[in-house]
């Protein structure tokens, strides 16, 4: 099956620092690919090198098969890239409604003109928004009393919610979340690893970093390692959880894979 994405040797260096190198791998529609690592081994750069927020100093992002690296961060967005960070970026001024609106707002194609001489059709696409944005939110399992809730007094595991409804009203090919699992408890959590299943089962290629084993296992089909900016593993959870060089970087020292690094 073709590959919704596929990264072909990206690199990404920071003064002298190499962040990201020479990584290659593929998103396949309609499953979970996990990226995991140590702290620092790279992933939110991973990310990021793909949302076009940072330029490669070397390989190629392609989007089904279209070369996008030369891309901006919003024609990406507008093709299909969504993604929510590690640490929510909410519009503080908005309501839930309104922050996931602005992730539907590609869908919009009214300008100046038509706004002043045919505010009608202006309205009518708001309206549309505003039904994409909820059903968004209810995908997202995000109760109605917090919909006109400002996004500052969203509570955190809300908000984690509300930034996926927001990627999922942008209609993705692709979505990356960047440790949502992270300050959640372990309920919360699980409803996550559904949550992410039934987006891919929508034919969503999704990429999930994240630090939580038992969510990574449960929901990827594909795990992706890397260590210091490089590629070292690629394979299902369990070839993963078997790999002693995958052990070995978790643990920073030689260890049998028997040992429950993955517990
Ligand atoms: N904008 C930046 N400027 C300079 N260095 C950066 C920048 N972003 C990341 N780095 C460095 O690049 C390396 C990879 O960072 P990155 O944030 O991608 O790691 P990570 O795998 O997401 O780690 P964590 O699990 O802690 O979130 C780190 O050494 C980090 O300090
Ligand atoms: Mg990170």
């Amino acid at each position: 099956m073709t590959a919704t994405l596929s990264l072909h040797g990206i690199s990404k260096s920071f003064g002298g620092l190499n962040a990201v190198e020479d990584v290659s791998f593929d998103l396949p529609p309609a499953v979970v690919t996990a990226l995991i690592g140590p702290n620092g081994a790279g992933k939110s750069t991973i990310i990021n090198l793909i949302a076009g927020i940072f330029a490669p100093n070397g390989g190629r992002v392609m989007l089904c098969e279209t070369d996008i690296t030369a891309l901006p961060m919003f024609r990406r967005a507008c093709l299909g890239v969504a993604r929510t960070y590690q640490t929510p970026q909410m519009i503080h001024g908005l309501d839930a409604l309104g922050n996931v609106m602005a992730g539907a707002y590609r869908f919009g194609s009214h300008g100046l003109l038509t706004t002043i001489f045919m505010p009608w059709v202006v309205a009518r696409e708001n309206s549309e928004m505003a039904e994409r944005a909820a059903a968004a939110l209810r995908k997202a399992a995000v109760p109605e009393i917090w919909w006109d809730r400002r996004a500052v007094d969203l509570p955190y595991g809300i908000q984690r919610r509300v930034e996926i409804a927001r990627a999922i009203a942008q209609g993705p090919k692709i979505l990356m979340l960047d440790e949502p699992a992270a300050g959640l408890n372990p309920a919360e959590t699980a409803e996550i690893g559904e949550l992410l299943i039934e987006i891919a089962t929508d034919g969503v290629a999704v990429l999930l970093v994240e630090h939580d084993m038992p969510l990574v296992m449960s929901t990827a089909t594909q795990v992706v390692v890397v260590n210091f900016g490089r590629r070292l593993a690629v394979g299902s959870p369990t070839q993963i959880m078997a790999n002693p060089e995958v052990v070995a970087a978790y643990l920073g020292a030689d260890v049998s894979a028997d040992d429950e690094v993955f517990a």
